[in-house]
């Protein structure tokens, strides 16, 4: 017994460390309840007298010197852990937490609304799933009429009365229907359909319509509305073309083309050595729809127009891939961060 207790004392002699967790097991191994020392003591019941007085001597000498130890060691364990906390450099740089930057179809969306705001519009959203009545019917579009074709639109199957809006107009109804003229507002939002995705067409894309009904609203003003659009959102020097074209729910209607804003009406790869390039759909809202809406035609007129937010995003910046703007590759995102 003797021996064993000689090769404790060496072990606590030479035991050594800063770590807390360590220093705990030591003090469980040796002093715990069912520890070396608990151990030793109950051997030394079964001892003789003589071997007791001797024994009971050097157990206790090693109860002392584990528990010296330990005490020893919690001074310089609890040091390492305040010294630890000495160590932190406040000066250091913070870790940063790089900011995200806006999407290029919201940095234009944004342009557009403040442009129109400074001629007195007002925004207002509508439901990305639409009924019948004010994607199609309403816009004047009647039954089995084939310019619902021009917008491959995808239906609710149960409910062919139910589909995703193929243009933000819906919202003209909508707007119509429960504010009274004057109005001026434009309407931003998401529009669907049923198209193969490729570089210049996808399944869903963005719009911006405006729609200004008052007395005596002329082509005029629509023509002069969408100069001042284009000049402030291209150039100063931007032209406008208006070519004649079809809606069911405006009369006349037309294609706005601007001048090329890369060639300045040259010609160029980019514009097709025309000098034009298609931007918006426009036109006066046919007196049907003013009524479908409870609006007084003979006294009201007005007119309305729709962009696509990617076409004028793209007319800005070149993006050759409508795709890009939906795989979220920060690569391309990044980009546009400051351009506003
Ligand atoms: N809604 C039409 C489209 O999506 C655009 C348009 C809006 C045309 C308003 C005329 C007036 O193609």
């Amino acid at each position: 017994m003797k021996n064993k207790v000689n090769l404790l004392f060496e072990e606590i002699n030479q035991f050594a460390t800063e770590n807390s967790e360590a220093l705990e097991q030591f003090r469980i191994r040796f002093l715990g309840r069912k520890g070396l020392l608990q151990d030793l003591f109950e051997e030394f019941k079964t001892l003789s007298n003589d071997q007791k007085k001797e024994v009971g001597q050097l157990l206790n000498q090693l109860k002392n010197a584990a528990q010296d130890k330990i005490n020893q060691l919690k001074e310089s364990v609890e040091g390492s852990a305040s010294s630890e906390q000495a160590d932190i450099d406040l000066t250091k740089p913070v870790m940063f937490r790089e900011a995200g930057t806006r999407h290029p179809i919201n940095l234009v969306r944004n342009e557009i609304i403040r442009i129109f705001a400074r001629l007195g519009f007002t925004v207002s959203e509508g439901p990305e799933i639409e009924d019948d009545w004010h994607n199609f019917s309403a816009l004047n579009f009647p039954p089995e009429h084939p310019a619902r074709d021009m917008q491959d639109t995808f239906f609710i199957e149960k409910d062919p009365d139910i589909a995703l809006r193929t243009h933000t107009s819906s919202v003209q109804i909508r707007t119509m229907e429960t504010t009274k003229p004057p109005i001026r507002a434009i309407f931003p939002g998401r529009v669907y359909r049923n198209e193969a995705i490729s570089a210049r067409a996808h399944c869903f894309f963005h719009q911006v319509e405006g729609l200004y009904i008052d007395k005596n609203v002329s082509f005029a003003d629509l023509r002069q509305t969408l100069l001042y659009f284009a000049k402030e959102m291209f150039a100063a020097d931007t032209q406008i073309r208006l070519r004649p074209s079809y809606f069911p729910f405006t009369e006349p209607s037309a294609e706005m083309d601007i001048s090329c804003n890369l060639c300045g009406g040259k010609g160029c790869g980019f514009c097709k050595y025309t000098g034009w390039v298609e931007i918006l759909g426009c036109g006066m809202v046919d007196p049907n729809v003013l009524e479908n809406c409870g609006i007084d035609s003979k006294v009201y007129s007005g007119f309305a127009f729709g962009m696509g937010i990617e076409r004028t995003t793209n007319l800005k910046y070149q993006v050759k891939d409508l795709r890009m703007f939906s795989e979220n590759d920060i690569r391309f995102l990044r980009q546009f961060e400051s351009s506003f």
